[in-house]
């Protein structure tokens, strides 16, 4: 395994590892991916070997542009087709009806494909480079927090992928949104992400499905209710002080009185919800490897990024407090 610049060099390696069935790491604008070559069952199978992953829990389909997903899926109606002009490339990710051509193993059975077009610049020459689809779920080990650098992904992948591509920190730093348009039905929505509901909402003229949790689970098996979840207990707080006893950690919002918790991280000093998104999943690790006995992560307001951000928070939580 090495960690290499994105060269013209690495970028045909990866290309040749894929070929072979090997795993890769690669950037995206939202996290790292562990992608494999998605037409090869077998280069498949090991994301979920390597990730620990249940088979029940489908895979994103990368793609370069937008005339790639015609080979994947059998129909693309005019809401996705505004969808996709609107937000691709970007952190939005389509649920449309498969082709035979995705192996079932992608798409764990289910007769719909997630495909996203990503925008981050190495991921798109990787996937020119490579011209079809890659499965990526997020580099990380089943329900632990998700990379957003490469050494994040080294820190946890290192013996399964075959090379890292370094695009540096991911700009957005929190999964894609997920909105399922293979129904005529309104879209809905699977998980919130990179692109803020409001934003989808406002080209659509429309409010998006939203479903309770409890559906939500059969609609997208991955939204388990734990997931991103640091080693340490995470709970989540409204209060501005400890209340726990021992070393507490504090994933703070804005601002936080460093006499009070054995360590802090900060978010966002302006209460700027992107700026938080970006930093989340780097600060839940910081703390997480700061020895403290229990994690405690200040709500933050749940509009735009926000509500990504309590989503993440809810699910790597314990119990909320
Ligand atoms: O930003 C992202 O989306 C990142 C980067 C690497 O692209 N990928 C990512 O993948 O977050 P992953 O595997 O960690 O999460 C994919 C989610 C899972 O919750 C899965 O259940 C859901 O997408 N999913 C995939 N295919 C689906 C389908 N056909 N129907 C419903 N949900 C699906
Ligand atoms: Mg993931």
């Amino acid at each position: 395994m090495a960690i290499t610049e994105p060269t013209e060099a690495a970028l045909q390696n990866a290309v040749r590892a894929l070929h072979d069935g090997d795993l890769i790491a690669f950037p995206t604008e939202t996290v790292y991916g562990l992608g494999a070559a998605a037409l090869q069952p077998k280069a498949v199978a090991r994301i979920f070997e390597a990730k620990k992953r249940p088979l029940t829990d489908p895979l994103i389909c990368h793609v370069a542009t937008v005339e790639h997903v015609f080979a994947l899926t059998r129909s693309f109606s005019d809401i996705a087709r505004i969808l996709a002009d609107t937000f691709w490339p970007g952190p939005l990710t389509l649920v449309l009806n498969k082709h035979a051509r995705v192996p079932d193993i992608v798409t764990a059975g289910f007769p719909t494909v997630a495909i996203r077009v990503p925008e981050h610049p190495v991921a798109t020459a990787l996937l020119t480079e490579w011209d079809g689809p890659l499965a990526a779920p997020s580099a990380n080990p089943f329900g632990r927090t998700s990379p957003t650098t490469a050494a994040h992904v080294e820190e946890q992948l290192r013996e399964q992928v075959e090379l890292i591509l370094d695009g540096g920190p991911c700009r957005i730093g929190v999964e894609s949104t997920i909105v399922d348009v293979s129904s005529p039905a309104a879209p809905r929505l699977l998980r919130p992400g990179g692109v803020a509901v409001e934003a989808i909402e406002a080209i659509l003229g429309y409010p998006l499905d939203i479903p309770q949790a409890d559906t939500l689970h059969s609609a997208s098996p991955g939204r388990m209710r734990h997931h991103y979840a640091p080693r340490t207990p995470l709970y989540i707080t409204s209060s501005s002080q400890a209340q726990h006893s021992g070393r507490v950690g504090r994933l703070a919002f804005t601002k936080a009185d460093c006499a009070e918790f054995a360590a802090v991280e900060i978010l966002s000093p302006t209460g700027d919800l992107r700026e938080a998104a970006h930093r989340l999943f780097g600060a839940l690790r910081q703390l997480d490897s700061s020895h403290v006995d229990v994690i405690e992560a200040e709500a933050v307001p749940e509009h735009g990024l926000g509500r990504a951000i309590m989503d993440r928070l809810r699910r790597a939580a314990t119990s909320s407090k």
